[in-house]
């Protein structure tokens, strides 16, 4: 497909903005993964301009059920009058002022009496930005340059960082990122571990002994790792004295209103939050014991947005709404009736492939012995004609109800059915009219 071909007329006025963007945005989009190459190019809408509950209206006027939930952030739906009506009061008091607003307190106390490795709280605008907080204080507190990571963290120096040295990000992020515009001074200050390998880890912790000041990581993302795992990796930052970071952002309150800790019962010295925790305003936490976050007070770590009090009370009421909606039940329960009805579906077609991983964030994955590359592509440039937008999972929030799911496993049936018949004929690359998709960035960036 030609960069000016906008065969698929459902989505030409979102591909016509997005060549303009690419004029006057370099790489067009703030977020890479809302780049339309992330998805079935030409078919996926691009640009959105409203949203309700499940789902978005594009530049189009056309109206998709959205399994993507603003990349996680939207975790009660789009406007949700609770949260926007609170958020609306808070902006007729002003959104920030020259000095701070008691409810930057009344947030750090919820979260305190919430989550629980929190005893201390600094606020920010991201998960990016939060992480980078997060490893400010590890290695003011600790006296420590080197962090040992595994899963993605943002874009900040100090996670990019470790393509300095061969391309460690490939396993975390996606291959052929170029740390263009890092510091090479900062080479070997960030080292990539492997999930769910306690050997491994400890094996860079030996390496790394004297001078690492923690360890960073998402606890998980779409399924559990082995029984013990991440209380080993506990013991191990306590054996060898590191403080023991979980990225919280991309699993954030979906689990449960005080995020994934219960549910491990592990603790970690320092949390990071951001995205579900405010339905889609900017808000970021770092949360931690008062003895990782306490030396904070010394370090120069400031900046005027944090204080702004819209994302802060879009955190409170969305916090607050989780719990007393149970929205994290019915989060559950969708995913639940999800994995159930399309493991159905995979079963009716005979297709070699499953639905599993956890109920808030459940996955279709292909054997691995085919192309996946282009059977996912075939079924998300599929589902785009069909008007759900979607990766290969589902990102679900509350307000997916009835309808939404309705829609799309009557999409999904027929997606299936066209899959199972490419499959057959051995014509799988001939049904893709988009660019086959890669996790590779370069692919990404045209
Ligand atoms: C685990 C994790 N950490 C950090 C980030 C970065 O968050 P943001 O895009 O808000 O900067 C993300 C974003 O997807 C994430 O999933």
């Amino acid at each position: 497909m030609k960069d000016s071909d906008t065969s698929y007329k459902s989505v030409a006025k979102s591909m016509e903005l997005y060549y303009r963007a690419h004029e006057v945005i370099p790489g067009a989009t703030q977020l890479i993964s809302r780049r339309p190459t992330r998805f079935a190019y030409g078919f996926s809408p691009a640009f959105a301009v409203s949203g309700k509950g499940g789902n978005f209206t594009d530049a189009d006027g056309n109206t998709f059920v959205d399994w993507v939930s603003g990349i996680g952030a939207t975790i009660l739906g789009y406007c949700d009058p609770i949260i926007d009506d609170a958020v609306k009061s808070q902006i007729d008091l002003g959104s920030m002022y020259s000095i701070s607003h008691p409810i930057e307190i009344e947030l750090a106390e919820l979260l305190i009496d919430r989550i629980p490795c929190a005893e201390m709280v600094r606020f920010a605008k991201g998960g990016g930005d939060a992480c980078a907080i997060a490893i400010r204080i590890a290695r003011g507190t600790t006296g420590k340059d080197r962090i040992l990571f595994c899963g993605y963290h943002g874009w900040h120096d100090w996670y990019l960082a470790a393509n300095l040295n061969e391309n460690e990000l490939d396993e975390h992020l996606f291959p052929g990122i170029e740390p263009i515009g890092v510091p090479s001074a900062l080479k070997g200050t960030a080292i990539p571990f492997p999930y769910d390998d306690l050997n491994a880890l400890e094996a860079k912790l030996i390496e790394h002994a004297n001078d690492t000041a923690a360890i960073m990581m998402e606890p998980l993302r779409s399924d559990f790792p082995s029984d013990g795992y991440l209380q080993g990796v506990r013991d191990l930052a306590d054996k060898y004295g590191v403080l023991l970071i979980f990225d919280e952002v991309s699993t954030g309150f979906r689990p449960t209103p005080a995020g994934i800790q219960p549910i491990l019962g592990v603790v970690p010295d320092i949390a990071v939050f951001a995205k579900s925790i405010s339905n889609g305003y900017p808000m970021g936490a770092v949360v931690g014991s008062r003895e990782a976050m306490e030396p904070a007070a010394q370090m120069f770590i400031s900046s005027t947005y944090w204080s702004d009090t819209l994302g802060i009370r879009a955190a409170i009421t969305t916090l607050n709404e989780l719990q007393s909606r149970k929205a994290c039940d019915t989060i559950h329960q969708t995913g639940q009736l999800l994995k159930q009805e399309v493991s159905a579906l995979i079963d009716a077609h005979s297709l070699p492939a499953s639905c599993s991983g956890v109920d808030w964030h459940p996955y279709i994955r292909f054997e691995a012995s085919l192309d996946t590359a282009l059977l996912n592509t075939l079924f998300i440039q599929e589902m785009a004609k069909r008007f759900v937008h979607m990766g290969t999972s589902f990102y679900i929030n509350a307000a997916h109800g009835d309808s939404e799911i309705e829609r799309t496993l009557t999409a999904i049936n027929e997606v299936f059915c066209i899959i199972r018949h490419a499959l057959d004929a051995e014509v799988v690359a001939d049904l893709i009219e988009t660019i086959p998709r890669t996790d590779a960035f370069r692919r990404l960036v045209r």
